[in-house]
């Protein structure tokens, strides 16, 4: 693909269209890692209310870290995977006692931390501390795949690796939190499973799949 044209034309979209998120109120690491926690497996919409709440009873690590374990889980009730959550008041209250309050800005000592995987510690970084690092998720396969024409099997750890790899390149020296939440804005809004909007596509003229006429049969998903 034309990186230029690519991160010009996906840029402009998310600054036009991105919805207005409680996550995306400010930069703060601490909010943006308990949302992308919740986010790894549960919707948006889902979401919105739980993480409202969520600050309100606990507004920054100090906070979340001193909680009773009852009042955690009562924060997390309905959200499912409690594990989740119990890693997270595990690694906060590590941020508050090894590293004074401040979540740590760099990737080694963020992902010793419990339940702190490559996802996480990517968007993290990238959201929060605008570092050029990947954020794969799902919705970040989808587009990537369609984009880029790439027929592996997105559940293959091979295949994730693939994409962290062409991503600091696709995004060049664009702010790493907007490229990084536009791919993933446009999986949610524009570039879906089942009938991609196209016609609507910021990039559709730097999308291989669309020029072959098969963007619906990607990405291809088998088992792991
Ligand atoms: N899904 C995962 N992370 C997200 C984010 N930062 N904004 C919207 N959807 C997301």
């Amino acid at each position: 693909v034309d990186e230029n044209a690519f991160q010009d034309n996906l840029l402009a979209w998310y600054r036009e269209n991105q919805r207005e998120l409680p996550w995306r109120i400010n930069q703060d690491p601490y909010r943006v890692w308990v949302s992308e926690v919740m986010l790894q497996q549960t919707r948006v919409e889902t979401v919105i209310p739980y993480y409202e709440r969520f600050m309100e009873w606990f507004p920054t690590p100090e906070d979340f870290a001193k909680a009773e374990e009852e009042k955690v889980m009562k924060a997390w009730e309905g959200l499912g995977y409690y594990s989740r959550v119990r890693n997270l008041h595990t690694a906060v209250k590590e941020v508050v006692e090894s590293y004074g309050g401040k979540v740590p800005d760099n990737k080694k000592d963020f992902s010793s931390l419990k339940g702190v995987g490559p996802y996480t510690a990517g968007a993290v970084l990238s959201i929060a501390y605008e570092q050029p690092e990947p954020a794969v998720d799902g919705n970040v396969m989808r587009v990537l795949s369609r984009v880029l024409l790439v027929t592996d099997d997105i559940s293959k750890g091979k295949t994730r690796k693939q994409f962290e790899e062409v991503i600091p390149t696709l995004m060049g020296g664009t702010p790493p939190s907007e490229f990084n939440q536009a791919l993933m804005e446009l999986g949610a809004l524009v570039c879906t499973p089942k009938s991609p909007g196209c016609l609507l596509c910021p990039v559709q003229s730097q999308c291989e799949a669309r020029k072959q006429g098969v963007q619906q049969e990607l990405p291809v998903k088998g088992k792991k």
